[in-house]
């Protein structure tokens, strides 16, 4: 790639970092009250504030990187070649622990072993766009939506305005939808992050076809999770990672989380093969594996430093993630940031062994 890079900035809410520093501040507070609302709704100790479900928890996948890989998109542990031990969790998106056939969001959380000592996670979601353009909206419609119900409109219509709640309440609609199964499901990144010299991407996992599995029962509460095992007793689980190059501000922009990056604009480009090996989900290993993979918490700003997410919606994650993992793992949030992995492997220390051992 011999073509300059085009430029890019982002910006900080507030006008200033330490203004955008004292607004997450308060988003921490938020969530911290949203987690507590809901555990007492649940009538449970706290629990992930979103994502609480896992429905898939594997540590023996593999993230194999493609050998054709652009030279401009490896960086750092990423190299043409790696094979790279990768833990998974798939989650569905509400605070509560549902029925997987129920409307929602799913969400992909990887845990990529870097082979230095570290890992990079990446998360994702089964749509492409947040329906929040910001973290002040993302933050306000999770106070709105876990409110008082007969609340919520007109709350949302006075918070937003109406043209920006249609929007908003259009986006959690299409993107909340029963699916068939996680292993055809595609999931989006939504937002940026830095990728060594080629500057920002966004990413998704992509399925790759595969055999149907034996259909579970409607009446399963765990359906997707009986769905992926019946595939995975099969044969293996396949998705592709796969990058989109920023464009510029207008086409593929850093700062709002509700415009998508159209696949016209930024294709596509496949850099690596995730390999969930065939296995039977339903052993004595399997599933220790998967209550170690439920204990890790998983935060985009656990990454080298080549990697770094970009934009105001994911700054406010590192501290947001950070304190509702410190609200279920029943440690004190010590108003830490992730910069560096080892922060969180601390927060980690109660999750049985290492989230990358075989679990055949
Ligand atoms: C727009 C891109 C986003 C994506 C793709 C995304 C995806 C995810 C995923 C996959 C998880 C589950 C992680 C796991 O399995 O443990 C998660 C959890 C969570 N997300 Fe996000 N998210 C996004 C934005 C945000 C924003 C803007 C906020 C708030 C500022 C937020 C707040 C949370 C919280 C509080 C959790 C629970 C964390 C924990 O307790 O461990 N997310 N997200």
């Amino acid at each position: 790639m011999n073509k300059a890079m085009p430029s890019w900035h982002e910006e900080y809410a507030g006008g200033s970092e330490e203004a955008e520093r004292q607004l997450i501040e308060g988003y921490v507070r938020d969530i911290r009250a949203i987690q507590e609302r809901t555990a007492a709704k649940a009538g449970k100790s706290p629990d992930r504030t979103l994502h609480a479900k896992i429905i898939v928890g594997v540590r023996n996948a593999r993230l194999v990187v493609d050998r054709d890989l652009p030279p401009d998109l490896a960086a750092g542990y990423f190299q043409p070649g790696a094979e790279l031990a990768t833990a998974i969790r798939l989650s569905n998106a509400s605070p509560f622990h549902r029925g997987d056939t129920a409307a929602d969001m799913r969400g992909a959380a990887l845990r990529i072993n870097t082979g230095d000592g570290g890992f990079h996670d990446l998360l994702m979601t089964s749509y492409p766009v947040s329906h929040a353009r910001d973290a002040w909206q993302f933050i306000e419609v999770a106070k709105i939506a876990t409110g008082p119900k007969p609340l919520v409109l007109p709350r949302f219509i006075l918070k937003f305005g109406l043209s920006e709640t249609l929007r908003i309440l259009r986006n959690i609609k299409t993107g909340s939808q029963p699916i068939e199964s996680l292993r055809t499901q595609q999931f989006w990144s939504r937002a940026p992050l830095l990728w060594g010299s080629a500057g920002p991407v966004r990413y998704a996992l992509r399925p790759v076809a595969q055999p149907a599995g034996k259909q579970p029962d409607e009446t399963d509460r765990n359906y997707l999770a009986t769905e992926f095992a019946n595939g995975a007793a099969a044969g293996d689980v396949l998705y592709k990672l796969s990058l989109q190059r920023y464009v510029d501000s207008e086409t593929t922009p850093i700062e709002n989380g509700a415009a998508e990056w159209r696949e016209s604009d930024a294709p596509f480009v496949d850099v690596a093969t995730l390999i969930i090996p065939a296995q039977d989900l339903g052993s004595t290993e399997a599933v220790r594996a998967k209550q170690a993979i439920d204990g890790l918490a998983f935060n985009p700003w656990n990454c080298p430093p080549q990697f770094r997410p970009l934009g105001g919606l994911n700054r406010a994650r590192n501290r947001v993630y950070f304190a509702s993992a410190a609200g279920w793992l029943g440690s004190p949030d010590s108003g830490a940031r992730v910069n560096r992995t080892g922060s969180v492997r601390r927060a980690n220390e109660h999750a049985e062994g290492s989230p990358f051992q075989n679990n055949r």
